[in-house]
């Protein structure tokens, strides 16, 4: 029989040993494929296959990526999610769910249900016209049906549960809706807004959950005061960042990063994780030598300063040299030398209990 001491101990090991503990056990082990939700900054192309403008299938977006193709990603190359899928062992880029020429068993290692200019707030997706969260969750439950009919329950349900999710939402909530709209200014202020939206977040973390999810990310998002559209429209300091829309930001993350946590108790058997993409970039535009970079307030496409989707198509000649030096390729979306800083800076942080 175990003595008193041995039992204590025993449950000392189960609750605190950090490899024996259950998010640990789930987290240990190849991941089998990472499934996207989001924004653009993760969409590989969803929206070349609706009926919107917020559209990046067109040059000068994509310039750098593999053959110089224009796939829908709202930068010059690939993205953060591209760079993490890699560095997983997994194809180099995630595709497009809704790209018909996808087969199921290249989706079965990786696919994006993103939408560039949606957010968790369903007005924020209607305002470009595009996929909502809720539709998002839809196509998961459509494309786990389709790998369950291709490769057997057994094996779908093992690739659903070894699947990294990644959701990377919330920068137009603030950055577009918020700022732009009079709508939810006059409902709620930025903390009541925040808590909605982060409610809204977790409802979807539980959702993937019940589905078989067990390793998930919630990214938070970009210092958007920063973005060279936002620093245009500042007439107060013409060309500064909006810092009021920094501190959105700030707190939308913290609270972001409240709700993982809470989330990695609450649901037995999973990892849930925050990652930042706040800070990184942050440090950049406030010291660009430092690391390599030259310009930070506009973006590389025409004159930088308002050009953001198909503005960008219009002035193609006005299109920066190098886009190494430059944070933002358009004038709201970081150009691919950002993404794969962050999906470095990730893997070597918060995405490391998966690796
Ligand atoms: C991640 O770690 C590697 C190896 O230590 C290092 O070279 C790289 O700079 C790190 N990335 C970031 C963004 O900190």
């Amino acid at each position: 029989m175990f003595s008193q001491r041995h039992l204590h101990f025993l449950f000392q090991l189960l609750l605190v040993h950090p490899l024996l503990s259950p998010s640990a056990a789930a987290a240990a082990g190849k991941v089998s494929a990472i499934i996207v939700f989001g924004d653009s900054t993760v969409d590989s192309g969803n929206n070349d296959y609706i009926l919107t403008i917020a559209k990046g299938d067109f040059p000068p977006y994509g310039r750098d990526f593999d053959g110089g193709i224009a796939t829908g990603r709202f930068s010059n190359g690939r993205l953060v999610t591209d760079f993490i899928s890699e560095a997983f062992g997994l194809p180099s880029s995630v595709p497009a769910y809704l790209d018909p020429s996808c087969t199921i068993d290249q989706l079965a290692m990786g696919v994006s249900f993103a939408s560039g200019g949606t957010g968790l707030d369903d007005l924020t997706a209607d305002i470009s016209n595009v996929i909502h969260v809720r539709q998002q969750l839809e196509y998961f439950k459509e494309y786990k049906e389709r790998l369950t009919v291709s490769k057997g329950e057994s094996n779908a349900n093992k690739i659903i549960a070894d699947a990294l999710y990644y959701f990377s939402i919330g920068n137009n909530d603030i950055g577009v809706n918020y700022f732009l709209l009079p709508q939810r200014r006059s409902q709620f202020s930025p903390p009541e807004y925040v808590a909605l939206l982060t409610d809204i977040a977790g409802a979807a973390v539980r959702e993937v959950y019940q589905l078989g999810g067990r390793r998930i990310q919630l990214t938070g998002i970009l210092p958007v005061g920063c973005v060279p559209a936002m620093r245009t429209v500042n007439l107060h300091q013409p060309g500064q960042c909006m810092e009021e829309f920094n501190q959105f930001a700030l707190l939308f993350n913290a609270e972001l990063q409240k709700t993982a946590s809470k989330l990695n108790s609450e649901l037995t058997g999973a990892t849930v994780v925050y990652s930042d993409m706040y800070s990184l970039v942050s440090s950049i535009i406030a010291n660009p030598l430092k690391y390599g970079f030259e310009n930070v307030a506009q973006g590389c496409c025409g004159t930088g300063i308002i050009e953001a989707l198909f503005l960008c198509g219009l002035e193609e000649p006005l299109t920066c040299e190098d886009t190494d030096k430059y944070v933002f390729f358009d004038s709201v979306h970081p150009t691919e030398r950002i993404y794969k800083m962050e999906a470095s800076e990730m893997l070597n942080t918060s995405l490391a209990v998966f690796l």
